[in-house]
């Protein structure tokens, strides 16, 4: 397996920890005044001030009648406050359940896996992540505003608030106006904003999307990536976003993880440092295309010990 290097677009001198945006000060202030608990700063579990998850030898093995499946094996990731990480490789080498780890939804068989420096499940508890599945999932017999309210409404924030909070995620996913709609009457691009607001509406510190935007056209598709990307930049939430697309992983993130299967294992990570302010038009420079090249690579590669 290969080591964590980064390709750095702007030639600073660093390395796979560096070149990217985690370690400003800027980011542990406002970790602080967010009231983050102090057990999450200590540094006992050998994880950085500014981690978000951490994971040490994790391995997830499901039982089936056809003996045991290795989904996951010997993984090991760091993902700090306000990464963007993109996990990419080919079905079945363990992207969904690393995710589903990451939320609790799946238990790991060994290994460690700590979420805002507390367990998955004690970070569920704490709603520490949005989920956005890669069908939008809505209610239909709820308007728009009324799906977005829904985890508002199961959490028992009051209605001023609720009201407050859902016009702000519409905003952020530029729905305004569109609050009594029904899922129905919106695009397949626009209920996926709006399950994206639906994620961010209890302003959870981690943002997981599995294929968020796999079944939608291409042209929707890159207007979205712009759009996510953007509402990453204003957030500053961390985001574990799986693909299979190999430009969209580029153009998102900071750091790409390349997975391979049978057992899946984590082949290469990427630390990605295009300029946060990129358009779609980074995607013809040298520096993206290098930056695909490798991921490309690392997917061939990956694959080739499987023949
Ligand atoms: N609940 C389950 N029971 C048994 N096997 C599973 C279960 N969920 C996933 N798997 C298997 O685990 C492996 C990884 O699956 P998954 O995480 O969905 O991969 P990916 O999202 O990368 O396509 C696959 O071989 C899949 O068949
Ligand atoms: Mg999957």
């Amino acid at each position: 397996m290969l080591q964590s290097t980064a390709i750095n677009i702007n030639g600073n001198a660093t390395g796979a920890a560096g070149g990217s945006k985690q370690g400003t000060t800027g980011k542990a202030e406002k970790m602080d005044t967010n009231g983050m608990k102090p057990e999450t700063m200590t540094d006992e579990q050998g994880q950085s001030a500014n981690s978000v998850v951490n994971i040490k030898g994790l391995s997830l093995t499901f039982e089936t009648n056809d003996g045991p499946v290795h989904a996951l094996s010997d993984i090991d990731l760091t993902i700090n406050q306000g990464d963007f990480v993109s996990f990419i490789g080919p079905s079945g080498c363990g992207k969904t359940t690393l995710l589903r780890a990451v939320a609790d939804l799946e238990q790991p068989t060994g290994g460690e896996l700590l979420v805002n420096g507390v367990s998955a499940r004690d970070a569920r508890l704490n709603r520490d992540y949005g989920y956005v599945f890669q069908a939008p999932a809505l209610y239909p017999w709820r308007t728009i505003a009324g799906n977005i309210s829904l985890p508002l409404e199961v959490m028992g924030i009051p209605k001023s608030e609720r009201q407050d909070r859902i016009a702000r995620n519409m905003e952020l996913v530029n729905l305004s106006g569109f609050d009594k709609k029904y899922p129905w009457q919106l695009s397949g691009g626009m209920q996926q904003r709006a399950s994206i607001a639906r994620a961010l509406s209890f302003d959870p510190e981690l943002l997981l999307m599995d294929e968020p935007f796999g079944a939608l056209d291409e042209i929707v598709r890159d207007h979205l990536n712009e759009q996510l990307l953007r509402l990453w930049d204003k957030t500053d939430k961390t985001v574990l976003f799986v693909t299979h697309s190999i430009p969209e992983a580029v153009f998102l993130s900071s750091k790409i993880v390349v997975m391979s299967p049978r057992p899946g294992r984590i082949y290469d990570v990427i630390d990605c440092n295009l300029p946060r302010d990129r358009g779609l038009d980074i995607r013809e420079t040298p520096e993206f295309l290098e930056i695909a090249h490798r991921v490309r690579e690392g997917l061939k590669e990956g694959h080739s010990y499987d023949d």
